[in-house]
């Protein structure tokens, strides 16, 4: 231990030339109270200045800290704690969600509602994501709506090459049937979505339904980044759809509003509350939960809502096409650039992006979905070890070790070229009171079973199917991976 650990000066001026040099600027151009990820530090290069901090310091640096104390400023005070026994702070203050459930009073429905089995015009959140751009491919067949996409961009061109690029990317672009797309430039995170207060007037009047799929998916951000996006923009959806004509509301939250311990090794089906979220860990899982809340009480405000919670969303059944930017896909190729796996109970609890959003628009099609949430959980869920018994039929050499092992190798020998290595604060950090790691919690007695009977009932009669996780669709995966470059043959 020296005296320059505990004196948050020093650690500054240590911090800001380490960035300086990452950055390959000047020390004298950053401001310690400017948020670090303005000046563009990516996640490697933030995992690099927390390696060499280790090394300076001696002690070890939780690499959550970078996103908790997000200023130079903030992150030298906090860290100067760090050997401080007096003063030893949690890395996060934990935020009483349940103060967080607060919906703006004036969101009540103004005008009287109508099911329609087709609706003229659609407002669809998130279709320049990945379960958003397939909800509008499915929205575009099955019904002859025009669709307002709200999307982040410059403006309107920009907008549309944006969703045009995102239907590309999942080999769904079809000329035909563009024109229904209609680009809406805004920002889920300002107030009235950030649209323009004449277009925002005219979708008050014009628009029948809205399907909100649109997040901030980050593992590693707390609520209070996420928070805007994910919480204020669900309320700023709500309002929308409550000004003017009533427009139901199809919300895609998540099975992580059950991620507590509470529900471990329980059966939670589709209309059991979720009051429970102590111990809710990550800052995304966290909005999910409040989130959902706030449309509830929509819902108890007499707007018609439905709630559709997937699981981890895989590729698509038929193409193969995956989004490889996702945690699963990141966490396959990690794993067989490290040549090992993890030796544990982990049931893979994922269901492909057609079956998800196949589901979600035909179930938002029915009457009797309204007020009601649907689990498009897999049905038969399979094993991690299957993958891995997979991977090694198709040729690639992979250990399965202990999870201790696997940790320390990940921590000790994986190098910025692995994907993993970004996400190493994501998988090492220590959470919640048990102290356990993301990957311990997830594990199969850490978690509840979510039943998706309700779901698979409501679907009767529709054709649609959770397809098996068998060879026939993981290899089509893979052969999807390795024309896209995204894996090396073995
Ligand atoms: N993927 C999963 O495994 C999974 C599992 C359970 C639940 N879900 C839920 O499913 C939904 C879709 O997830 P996904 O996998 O499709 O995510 P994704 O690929 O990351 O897409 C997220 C979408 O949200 C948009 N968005 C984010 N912040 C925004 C903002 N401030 N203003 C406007 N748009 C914004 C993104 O727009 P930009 O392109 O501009 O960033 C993008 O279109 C989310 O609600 C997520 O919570 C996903």
């Amino acid at each position: 231990m020296n005296d320059n650990q505990n004196n948050p000066e020093v650690i500054a001026n240590w911090l800001v030339n380490n960035l300086a040099e990452q950055l390959e600027i000047e020390p004298a151009e950053i401001d310690r109270c400017e948020p670090i990820e303005n000046y563009g530090l990516d996640s490697a290069q933030g995992m690099i200045v927390v390696s060499r901090a280790e090394k300076q310091f001696g002690w070890e640096i939780s690499p959550m800290l970078l996103w908790h104390y997000p200023t130079i400023q903030a992150l030298s005070e906090r860290l100067a704690k760090e050997n401080d026994p007096d003063t030893q702070t949690k890395h996060t203050a934990e935020i009483n969600l349940a103060e967080q459930v607060v919906l703006d009073p004036v969101i009540v429905p103004q005008g009287t509602f109508e099911f329609t089995h087709q609706p003229k015009r659609i407002f669809l959140t998130g279709a320049t994501g990945f379960l958003g751009v397939y909800l509008l491919q499915e929205l575009l067949e099955r019904t002859n709506a025009d669709i307002y996409c709200l999307v982040r961009a410059f403006d309107r061109t920009s907008a549309t090459e944006r969703l045009k690029s995102n239907l590309e990317r999942y080999s769904l672009w079809n000329k035909a049937i563009a024109s229904r797309i209609i680009p809406v430039v805004g920002d889920l995170s300002q107030p009235m979505l950030g649209i323009d207060a004449d277009i925002y007037e005219n979708l008050v009047g014009a628009i029948d339904i809205i399907y909100h799929s649109a997040a901030m998916l980050n593992y590693v951000y707390p609520y209070s980044t996420l928070k805007a996006a994910n919480v204020l923009g669900t309320q700023e959806v709500l309002r929308l759809a409550c000004l003017g004509k009533t427009k139901p509301v199809h919300y895609v939250s998540s099975v992580a509003v059950f991620e507590n311990a509470v529900y471990a090794g329980k059966v939670v089906s589709e209309q059991d509350s979720f009051d429970h979220w102590q111990g809710i860990s990550l800052g995304y899982s966290q909005t999910k939960w409040v989130a959902e809340k706030l449309v509830k009480i929509a819902g108890e405000r007499g707007l018609p809502i439905s709630i559709y919670r997937p699981p981890l969303i895989a590729g698509d059944s038929k193409t193969g096409v995956s989004n490889t930017d996702d945690f699963i896909c990141l966490m396959l190729k990690g794993c067989i650039q490290m040549g090992s796996f993890p030796d544990l109970d982990y049931l893979l609890d994922m269901s492909p992006v057609d079956y998800v959003s196949q589901s979600i628009v035909y179930l938002s099609q029915q009457r009797e979905s309204i007020g009601q949430a649907f689990h498009l959980q897999h049905p038969q869920p399979v094993q991690l070890s299957k993958i891995v018994r997979l991977l090694r039929l198709v040729g690639y050499k992979i250990a399965t070790v202990p999870y201790q092992q696997w940790q320390a190798d990940l921590k000790n020998t994986v190098q910025p070229d692995n994907p993993l290595f970004t996400l190493q604060p994501f998988l090492l950090e220590k959470r919640s009171e048990v102290q356990l790691t993301i990957i311990e919690l997830y594990l199969q007695q850490n978690r509840p079973e979510i039943s998706c009977k309700n779901t698979l009932m409501a679907l009767k009669g529709s054709g649609i199917s959770c397809p098996p996780i068998n060879h026939k669709l993981l290899i089509n995966y893979f052969r999807s991976f390795l024309d896209s470059g995204f894996l090396q043959a073995a």
